[in-house]
C-alpha cells in the first residue's frame, strides 16, 4: 500500500493513497486520490444521481443494515445532514451527533475512547473535528484497536473537516458540480477568493485542481495568502492576484467562500490580521452587477453558509451554482461511502438495470 507523503495534519499509515482500490482505506486526505480515483467517484454520484432522481429507485439500496455515525465535533448544517441523507439512500441507517456536550466525554471519557464506541456501533464513521488531523487520529486509533483484535472488522473514517486543514468530500462534491456543467476539466479557469490559509474547502479544491490540472487564479489578501506548500502544489497552473475583477473576467468557475473568523485568537497581531481580512472581504462581494462581467456559461459557487460576500442578488441568475452544489453533496457523499464500503453504485446499478430488462 503508498502511503501518501505529502499533507498537513501529521502523517501515519491511515493515508493510504486508493490507486483504484477504496476498500481498507479512510478518506482524510485529497491527496489520497488520483484522477482516476476521482473519475471513479464521479461516474459513481452520476449513477447515484439517476438512481435517486428516478421515482421507481429513489436511491440504490445496495448497504442495508449499514450504519453510518456523521460525528460533528463543530458546527454544521449541511455536511451531517447530506451524509445521513446518502446513507438512506444507499439503504442504510445513520446517526448524525452534533457536539460532543451530551456525550460521556462530559463525564471525562478520552476522545481516543469515544471513537472505540463509536466504532463499536457503526460500519462507517464521517467526522468534523476542530482539531487540524483529528479525523486521522480516529482513523488511527480505530486502526489500533482492530490490530489488537478488539474490533472485528475495518471501520473507515471519512475526514468532514479537520480544523484550517482539509475537507475532501467538499471538494469532491464541488468536482461532481463542475464536471456536469462542464462535461470535462481539461482547460477549465477557476477563480478562488477569499482566505487561502485557513479556510478548508479552498485547500482540498486547490489539491483536487492540481490533481485535475484545473488552472487556479488565487483573489488572495495579504493577510491570508496561498500558503507555500499550496503553491509549490500548484505550480505553474496557479496565479495569485488581488484583482477580483480581472479574475472574473478569465473564470469559468468563480468559488468564493467566507471569512472563517472562528479561528482568529484574540492576541493583538491576530486581531490586527482579522481585521485587514475583513476589510478586504468588503472589497470581494460578489452581486448582480459585479457577475456581469463573467461569461455567459460560467458558474458561481460557495460552500455555504454564505455571508456578505456572497449577495442573495444573484441567485436569480442561472450562473449561481451554489444550491446545485448542495445538492450535489448526497450523490457524491453517496458514492465515497459506497466506495469506502467496497461497493460501486455504477457497477451495481448496471448490473440491476441490465437484469430487470
Ligand atoms: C466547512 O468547511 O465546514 C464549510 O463547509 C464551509 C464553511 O465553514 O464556511
Amino acid at each position: 500500500m503508498e502511503v501518501v507523503q505529502e499533507g498537513r495534519s501529521g502523517m501515519g499509515n491511515v493515508f493510504t493513497r486508493f490507486n483504484g482500490d477504496f476498500t481498507d482505506r479512510h478518506l482524510l486526505s485529497m491527496h489520497q486520490l488520483t484522477a482516476g480515483d476521482i473519475h471513479l467517484l464521479l461516474a459513481d454520484a452520476q449513477a447515484a444521481e439517476e438512481a435517486v432522481r428516478n421515482p421507481a429507485e429513489r436511491g440504490v439500496n445496495i448497504l442495508p443494515l449499514t450504519e453510518l455515525k456523521a460525528v460533528m465535533r463543530q458546527p454544521s448544517t449541511r455536511t451531517g445532514g447530506s451524509m445521513a441523507t446518502a446513507m438512506h439512500k444507499l439503504g442504510g441507517g445513520a446517526q448524525v451527533i452534533s457536539g460532543m456536550e451530551a456525550s460521556s466525554e462530559g463525564k471525562g471519557e478520552t476522545q481516543a475512547d469515544s471513537w472505540i464506541a463509536f466504532a463499536t456501533q457503526a460500519d462507517i464513521i464521517g467526522t468534523r473535528t476542530d482539531r487540524v488531523g483529528g479525523p486521522a487520529t480516529a482513523a488511527q486509533v480505530i486502526n489500533m484497536a482492530r490490530r489488537d483484535r478488539k474490533l472485528v472488522g475495518h471501520v473507515p473514517v471519512i475526514n468532514l473537516g479537520d480544523g484550517t486543514n482539509e475537507h475532501p468530500t467538499q471538494a469532491l462534491g464541488d468536482l461532481f458540480t463542475i464536471f456536469k456543467k462542464f462535461g470535462t476539466f481539461e482547460g477549465l479557469t477557476m477563480a478562488l477568493v477569499g482566505d487561502h490559509e485557513r479556510y478548508r474547502a479552498h485547500h482540498s479544491l486547490m489539491i483536487g485542481a492540481s490533481i485535475l490540472g484545473i488552472k487556479v487564479i488565487a483573489v488572495e489578501s495579504m493577510v491570508a495568502p496561498v500558503p507555500d506548500d499550496f503553491t509549490r502544489l500548484g505550480g505553474a497552473n496557479l496565479e495569485r492576484t488581488d484583482d477580483l475583477d480581472a479574475a472574473m473576467q478569465r473564470a469559468d468557475i468563480l468559488y468564493i467562500g467566507r471569512n472563517p473568523d472562528e479561528y482568529s485568537g484574540d492576541n493583538i497581531t491576530e486581531r490586527e490580521r482579522s481585521k485587514q481580512l475583513a476589510h478586504d472581504y468588503t472589497k470581494w462581494v460578489v452581486d448582480r452587477r459585479r457577475l456581469q462581467q463573467m461569461h455567459k456559461d460560467a458558474i458561481v459557487m460557495h460552500p455555504r453558509p454564505r455571508r456578505h460576500e456572497l449577495d442573495p442578488s444573484i441567485d436569480m441568475d442561472p450562473r449561481a451554482s451554489d444550491v446545485q452544489q448542495m445538492a450535489d453533496m448526497i450523490p457524491m457523499r453517496m458514492a465515497i461511502i459506497a466506495r469506502l464500503l467496497g461497493k460501486s453504485i455504477k457497477e451495481e446499478r448496471d448490473q440491476r438495470l441490465a437484469a430487470a430488462s
